[in-house]
Order: C-alpha cells, then structure tokens, then sequence
C-alpha cells in the first residue's frame, strides 16, 4: 500500500476512472464529495467521505484521519452556460472551494496537489492552431476564469508556502472504462458523445447540433477527445512525479487529433448500425470553432503511451457499451429519489 490519497470529486466521471487507476497502481483513494453531481455506485476503490470542499472541519476531520501522502482536486462545477448566469456559484465553488481544500491541506500536512484544470482556460484560439501550454490565456467565460485563477493561486501557493502541485488542462474526457465498471452517468447530461447515444438508443428525441457554419470542413465544431482511463493514468503519472520531488508542473491532455461533431455521428452510426437523429441549432455563444491539444509536453513530462485508448474507435465502442449495459438500463428504470 503506497499510502491514502484524497480524491475530491471522486465520485464523477473522471474521478471515479482515477480512483480506479490509483487502486491499480497500489494507492487507496479517499474520495470526498458532496454528491451533487457523482454517484454513491461509482465509489468502489476505497472509503467514500461525504462532504463538501467548502466545509473546513469535515474536510480537516479527514485530512486528518487518512493523512493522505497526496490530493488529487476534481470537485468543482462544469458547466459553461450555468457559469455564465450564475457566476457567484462558480468563483465560490470553483475557486473559494478549492481555497478551503489548499488551506485545510496546509494547515495539516500539504501534500502535493494534482488539480483538474480545463482547455477553457485560453479563451478562442486561431482554428487550425494546436494549443501549447503556453498560448496566452484568456477564458472568456466564468467556468474558465475560475480555473485560471485556481492556476494563478496554485503558482503564489508554490513560492510563498512551498505546495508543489501538478496543473493538468484536459480537453474533451469521454469514452467509459473498458472492463465496463464504470462510466459517464449525470441527470443532467450536457457532453456530446453521450447525448448522440442517448438519441441513438432512442431515449430521447434528438441531438441537438449547435452551429453548422464554422470554419472547419463540415461546419461543425471540431474538439480533442482523450479517454477517460488515459486521463485517469496521467492523474497517477502526475501524482507519482510529484511523490519523488518534482517541481509543480502544468500540462494539457489530449491527444493532438481533432474530431467534428459531424465525424463523431458518423462514427457511431458506423459502431452501431443505427442512426443518431439530430437537429441543427444555432451556435452556442462562447463555443470556439476548434479546440485541439499539442500534447507534446504530456508526453515528456508524463512518458509514453499516454493515449492509448483514445483513438476514436475505443472512446465510442466503450461509451456505446457503457450506455447499452443491464447496469445503465437499471439505472434508468429506477424511481428517481
Ligand atoms: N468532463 C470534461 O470533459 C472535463 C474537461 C476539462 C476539465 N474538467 C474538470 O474535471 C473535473 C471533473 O469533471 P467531471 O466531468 O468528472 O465532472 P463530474 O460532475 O462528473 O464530477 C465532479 C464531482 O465533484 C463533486 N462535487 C462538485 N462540487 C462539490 C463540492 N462543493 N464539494 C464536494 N464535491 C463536489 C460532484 O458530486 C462530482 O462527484 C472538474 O473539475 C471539471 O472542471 C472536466
């Protein structure tokens, strides 16, 4: 056992395939969260701690109790329009939040702190330019500002109090585990891929394509798709880079290749011999043409073979499995609490 580690959010999407992944590689994760978007079924590799990060004693309680060697930061709202409207939730869950979790870390120990960053964070780039970390950052909504700010905290952290912290800016996390434990499950679905499988399956009307007149080939926006048990294992790469004493670190993960919502309709039609019925809507405001990573400095910090399961096939076969499963199915079906 290499020691507990505290996964806030660990009860999400990408923090549950990080608590997977962690368990794999001999941690046991701690997950702390309020529940407000994660599910209770989705915490299988370790203690589930519920509370919120904005909850200093619970959060100090734990700390305490675990003494975690390291913290890997999910909890946080994600949602682009709702932080538009609503930007006092976002900058106080967002960033205020993740304030509570630093200061009630150092406050105990200040193990290093892996943190989910976002694309989101450089605003509309030039369509056709990779993204390097260091393009010029300027969110241009409140869900990204958020973040950038977490960033510019984490950086003041580093120098005054000596937090060394791993910044990781993802891009489009989809597909579900491929041993079928786990996967993408929200009441209130706003990605993509698993909307065009709910329309697909026929449990709910139609997709709706927002923008058909961007400048890329089919005129739809075009997004870098990383698989979520490849993010799931840069979270551990990054946590065990910090553990043998290096210096805070911020990368992006994708995977370089971009796909248009146009190309992942066709994929999925292809997998699953069914149409997915959709209906063009007008752009969303804030939504950049393209957004693609260059993940050459991942790769370097990260190592190898870090996005292996993210080529396109991969990330649709395992969320059409997912969203097919008896599991799922049970989901749906039962009575809503
Ligand atoms: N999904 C993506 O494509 C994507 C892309 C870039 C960045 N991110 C970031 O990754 C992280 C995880 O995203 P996700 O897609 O797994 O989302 P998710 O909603 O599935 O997971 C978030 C988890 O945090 C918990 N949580 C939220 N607020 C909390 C609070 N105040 N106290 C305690 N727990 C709280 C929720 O209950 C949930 O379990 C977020 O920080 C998000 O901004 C996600």
């Amino acid at each position: 056992m290499r020691g507990h580690v505290l996964v806030t959010g660990g009860a999400g999407y990408i923090g549950s395939h990080t608590c997977k992944a962690l368990s794999a590689a001999g941690f046991v994760p701690v997950t702390y969260d309020n529940l407000s978007t994660g599910n209770r079924w989705a915490v299988r590799w370790g203690p589930l701690e519920i509370g919120d990060i904005g909850d200093t004693a619970r959060l100090g309680e734990v700390l305490r109790r675990f003494e975690p060697v390291g913290i890997v930061h999910f909890a946080a709202l994600a949602l682009v329009g709702e932080s538009v409207t609503d930007p006092a939730l976002y900058y106080r869950q967002n960033m205020a939040g993740t304030m509570t979790v630093l200061d009630t870390a150092r406050s105990v120990a200040q193990p290093p702190f892996v943190f989910s960053s976002t694309c989101a964070v450089y605003g509309t780039p030039t369509p056709g330019q990779r993204l390097g970390e260091d393009q010029a950052t300027t969110p241009i909504n409140p869900y990204g500002a958020s973040k950038l700010m977490v960033e510019r905290v984490l950086a003041d952290y580093g120098t005054a109090y000596g937090l060394r912290s791993a910044t990781l800016r993802y891009f489009n996390a989809a597909g579900a585990d491929p041993d079928g434990e786990i996967g993408e499950f929200r009441a209130n679905e706003t990605h993509l891929i698993p909307n065009a499988i709910e329309a697909l399956l026929g449990r709910k009307p139609a997709l709706s394509v927002f923008g058909r007149d961007y400048p890329t080939a089919d005129g739809t926006a075009i997004r870098d798709y990383i698989h979520v048990s490849d993010l799931a294992k840069a979270h551990v790469r990054a946590l065990e880079r910090l553990l043998v004493g290096a210096d805070s670190f911020t990368c992006n993960l994708g995977t370089g290749v971009g796909l248009s919502i146009m190309d992942v309709i066709v994929g999925l039609e292809r997998l699953s011999n069914s149409k997915v019925p959709f209906d063009y809507e007008d752009r969303r405001p804030g939504d950049p043409p393209e957004l693609v990573a260059e993940p050459a400095k991942s790769r370097e910090i990260l190592g190898q073979n870090l996005t292996e399961n993210s080529d396109s096939e991969t990330i649709l076969r395992t969320a059409l499995d997912w969203h097919q499963s008896d599991f799922v199915g049970r989901l749906l079906s039962a009575p809503k609490p």
